[in-house]
């Protein structure tokens, strides 16, 4: 099966009430292990890579592994998507790359450090959109901004600060109407990274009910959950143990997120817990077995142990068991949808 659009995927989310998880790529153990979790949940996929990672793997390597996962799960539905493209530059060249959907994330100014205009965000935005639906290509924006992550792609915003940029539901409706996005990214309280909240969060400052608020008004918009990760305590554990320092620290309880998907979040973006899964099984070797060098011996168990939290997720979220209902609609054929659309 080809690489299929976003929409594609999130549309048959919505009509069957499920969410799907987008994990984070880097190198080849990780695309293996959301893969071997997708056949053995029969799961549709949401692979998506940063612009750190499209750095790291020099575009080339990382392309010809998604050619690899496709060839050999030829039943998988899956979706290649650019994660916090911070440009309408980097969202075109990965259009080039064949990603099936791109983020423009102009919630923050194009360094990424800083949170932007409104205005700034919508016209970047529209771009992107005017350009990817031309080739069918899916678009996500954001509207609001995270916490966390001085030193990767954020603002460095304090939980504090988080609250002042909170996704606004009127803006909301305007910045949908304003730019066509299939997907909205909203600001609801979370955090990139391990350090989300320095207990398991309530409502105050989770605010789930604003995802609520905007589905209300944006009933068919796809609503995405950003800073997703759940930080296991298991995982924490295991890295301290074997010699890691990760402070104490909470993440998206799953409940919360299953909440969002009954309300219209279609989308839940995870990294850091694919993160620690495997840096867990990489220090329990190194501490085991001080005497092994071989890469395969620490990478493999690294590998399965991202496979299991790319399990419990898929199944917690609902895309088990979806991936040969999906339509196997190609980017080709969204071009007349969204041309249809606009007349
Ligand atoms: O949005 C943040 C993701 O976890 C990707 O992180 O920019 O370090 O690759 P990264
Ligand atoms: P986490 O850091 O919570 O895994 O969030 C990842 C993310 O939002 C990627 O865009
Ligand atoms: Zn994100």
């Amino acid at each position: 099966m080809p690489l299929i659009p976003l929409r594609v995927l999130l549309d048959h989310a919505a009509e069957n009430g499920y969410g799907v998880a987008a994990f984070n790529v880097n190198n080849m153990e990780q695309i293996q292990a959301i893969m071997a979790a997708a056949r053995k949940t029969d799961s549709p996929v949401i692979v998506q890579a940063s612009r750190g990672a499209r750095k790291y793997t020099n575009d080339a390597y990382l392309r010809h592994l998604m050619l690899a996962a496709v060839e050999l799960n030829p039943k998988l539905p899956m979706v290649m998507h650019q994660d916090h493209g911070n440009s309408p530059e980097t969202c075109f060249s990965a259009i080039e790359q064949n990603f099936t959907s791109v983020m423009m994330d102009g919630s923050l100014d194009e360094a990424g450090k800083t949170p932007s205009t409104y205005e700034y965000n919508a016209q970047v935005t529209r771009q992107v959109v005017d350009r990817a639906h031309a080739v069918g290509v899916s678009v996500e924006g954001e509207l609001g901004a995270l916490g966390g992550l001085e030193d990767g792609h954020g603002a460095g915003l304090t939980q504090e600060e988080v609250k002042l940029h909170l996704t606004d539901p009127d803006q909301a409706e305007k910045f949908v109407a304003q730019t066509g996005v299939d997907a909205l990214a909203v600001a609801i309280g979370t955090s990139h990274g391990a350090y989300k909240f320095s207990h398991k969060p309530t409502g105050d400052i989770l605010k789930m009910d604003l995802i609520e608020e905007i589905h209300r008004r944006l009933p068919d918009t796809h609503l995405v959950m950003h800073g997703s990760s759940s930080v296991p305590q298991e995982l924490q554990d295991t890295i301290n143990k074997y010699g890691g320092k990760i402070k104490q620290t909470y993440g998206v309880p799953i409940e919360q997120i299953q909440r969002g998907i009954r309300h219209g979040v279609r989308k839940v973006n995870v990294d850091t817990d694919n993160r620690l899964a495997m840096t867990a099984a990489i220090r329990q070797v190194f501490s085991e077995s001080p005497e092994e060098f071989d890469p395969r011996k620490y990478l493999g168990p690294a590998r399965e142990r991202m496979q299991a939290e790319c399990e419990r997720r898929m199944t917690a979220f609902g895309q088990a068991g979806h991936a040969g209902k999906v339509p196997t609609r190609s980017c080709k054929e969204m071009v007349t949808f969204y041309k249809n659309r606009k007349k």
